[in-house]
Formats: C-alpha cells, sequence, structure tokens
C-alpha cells in the first residue's frame, strides 16, 4: 500500500484484477490519481496497486460488510476520493428463459446490479465531499439491447443502467458528475467467465473479428476522467468496428 502524495485525488476502481479495471486503474494511475484496486483476489491486485503506485483493498462487493470495510479503509487514505469506477461484473451463461438457471441470474443481479448499488451509495458522501466527484459506471449495450439467451445478463445490464442514469437526476446540484460506459466485445476473461472455463466456447465468441481490448474502454474512461469539472459525457457507446449490435458481427472465416 502506497500512501497518497500531497494534492493527489483517489480513484476507487472495482474489478481492478482484471480485464478494463485493471487497465482503467493503469490509465487513471497515468493521468496521476491515487488508485484504489478493488476485487475479491489479493494476488493480481497486490500486484497492480505496487505497480502503478496505489493501494490494493480486497473486495467482494456482493458483501456489505467488505464494502463497508472498502470505505473505511478508503477514508484513512486521506485524501479527496474524486473518482469510483463502478466496473466489477459480468455474465453467467447464455440459457433461454425458459431454462434459466437461477443461480446465474442471481449472480449476475448480485454483482452486476447490488455491487453497483452497494459501492455507489457507499462511496457518495466521500465523492460528494470532494467537491467535484465523478462516479463511471461500466454497463453494457447489453443495457440497452437483448438477445436470446441473455435476458439474465441483459436484465442486469438494464437495471445497472437504470440505477445509474437515475442518480444523474438525483444529484443534480452536488458536485458529482455521472458517465455510463457501455462497451459492446471487448476480449476479457469475460467469456471466460461467462461459460465457466470452457475455453472453447470462450473463444468461439471473438472468432475471425477483432474485438476491442480493454485498454480501448480504458482510455475512454481517462478522456472522461480528465475532462474539466463542467463537463459531463453523459453515456458513450464503444464497440468494434466489426460490430453492429448485439447479434450482428463482420465475422471472417
Ligand atoms: N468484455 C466484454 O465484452 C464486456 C462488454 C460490455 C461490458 N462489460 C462489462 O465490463 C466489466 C468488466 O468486465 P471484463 O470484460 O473486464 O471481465 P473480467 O476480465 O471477467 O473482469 C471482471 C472483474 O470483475 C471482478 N469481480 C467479479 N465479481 C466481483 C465481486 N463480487 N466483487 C468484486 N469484484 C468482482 C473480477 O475480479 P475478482 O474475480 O478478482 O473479484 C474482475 O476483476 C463488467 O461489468 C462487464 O459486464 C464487458
Amino acid at each position: 500500500m502506497t500512501t497518497p502524495k500531497t494534492g493527489d485525488r483517489v480513484a476507487v476502481v472495482t474489478g481492478a484484477s482484471a480485464g478494463i479495471g485493471e487497465a482503467t486503474a493503469k490509465t487513471l494511475a497515468r493521468h496521476g490519481f491515487h488508485v484504489v484496486c478493488a476485487a475479491r483476489r489479493a494476488e493480481p491486485i497486490t500486484a497492480l496497486a505496487r505497480e502503478i503506485g496505489g493501494t490494493a483493498i480486497v473486495t467482494d462487493v456482493t458483501d456489505q460488510e467488505s464494502v463497508d470495510a472498502l470505505v473505511e479503509q478508503v477514508g484513512k487514505l486521506g485524501a479527496p476520493v474524486s473518482v469510483l469506477v463502478n466496473n466489477a461484473g459480468g455474465a453467467r451463461g447464455l440459457e433461454p428463459v425458459a431454462e434459466a438457471d437461477i443461480e446465474h441470474w442471481r449472480w449476475m443481479w448480485e454483482t452486476n446490479v447490488l455491487g453497483t448499488l452497494r459501492v455507489t451509495r457507499a462511496l457518495l458522501p466521500k465523492l460528494v465531499e470532494s467537491g467535484d466527484g465523478l462516479i463511471v459506471t461500466v454497463t453494457s449495450i447489453a443495457a440497452f439491447e437483448t438477445y436470446d439467451g441473455g435476458a439474465g445478463y441483459t436484465s442486469a445490464k438494464h437495471a445497472q443502467g437504470a440505477l445509474h442514469r437515475t442518480l444523474r437526476g438525483e444529484l443534480l446540484g452536488k458536485p458529482v458528475r455521472l458517465t455510463e460506459i457501455a462497451p459492446g466485445m471487448v476480449k476479457t476473461d469475460f467469456s471466460l467467465n461467462r461459460f465457466e472455463g470452457d475455453e472453447e466456447r470462450a473463444a468461439k465468441v471473438y472468432e475471425g473479428v477483432t474485438p476491442l481490448v480493454a485498454e480501448d474502454v480504458a482510455e475512454v474512461i481517462g478522456f472522461v476522467a480528465t475532462r474539466p469539472s463542467h463537463v459531463n459525457l453523459d453515456f458513450v457507446v464503444i464497440r468494434p468496428r466489426d460490430q453492429a449490435n448485439a447479434t450482428r458481427f463482420n465475422r471472417r472465416s
């Protein structure tokens, strides 16, 4: 754990142990933020925090006590908390509604929706207190599209997006900006996790297309976080050129 220097502003990134969260933590550190890397796996966030001069805090966004502990430790850093990136999340399964796996649905709702709610609610007073706060929520094109087999994920991402967009009105007049980032296909561990370690099935998702990489999304979040404080980028959709929507791709066989 590194202590923030005088004048440093803190950025909290959930799901910083891999993929978009890890890349975002690196980008925000490059922009001068003291980054709190939060996720369940201690090893990758500890290594990342060491690399970028940030702080690793093991956090499970589905566990209220864990989120309370995160906020307490963030408070001890003694620097203003200016940025929260709600990134922890993902998908489980691809079953049609008729065969829905309740545990998959529960995981997706607990992590993407209630996880975002828990962390946002807990850090909101600090973001307001900073005088120039920013909440970035990584939803997905699944927050405004639906596709066969995807209802568990799309319903969770729709709900996460609704939560985030509601705050835009509720916080009007407070010094907090809100940006929703809605990526299309990004090559991370997302599909491997969705298909519970089935590498062949995960690889098929990216076959014949050039997907986004985590850094493509992180760069946009870095841009958002470095705008002047009166500029609010409300909603950014970012897809690979090879993807028109959740189900239409330019696949080269
Ligand atoms: N990849 C895509 O195509 C894509 C597209 C649109 C949106 N997204 C969204 O982007 C976000 C990041 O996904 P990714 O593509 O980077 O996938 P990823 O590589 O699977 O990363 C997911 C991250 O979430 C963390 N996480 C999962 N459950 C958590 C929990 N209970 N508490 C704290 N952290 C938790 C994981 O860390 P631990 O396992 O260490 O906890 C990991 O760091 C997700 O919200 C995802 O829905 C992804």
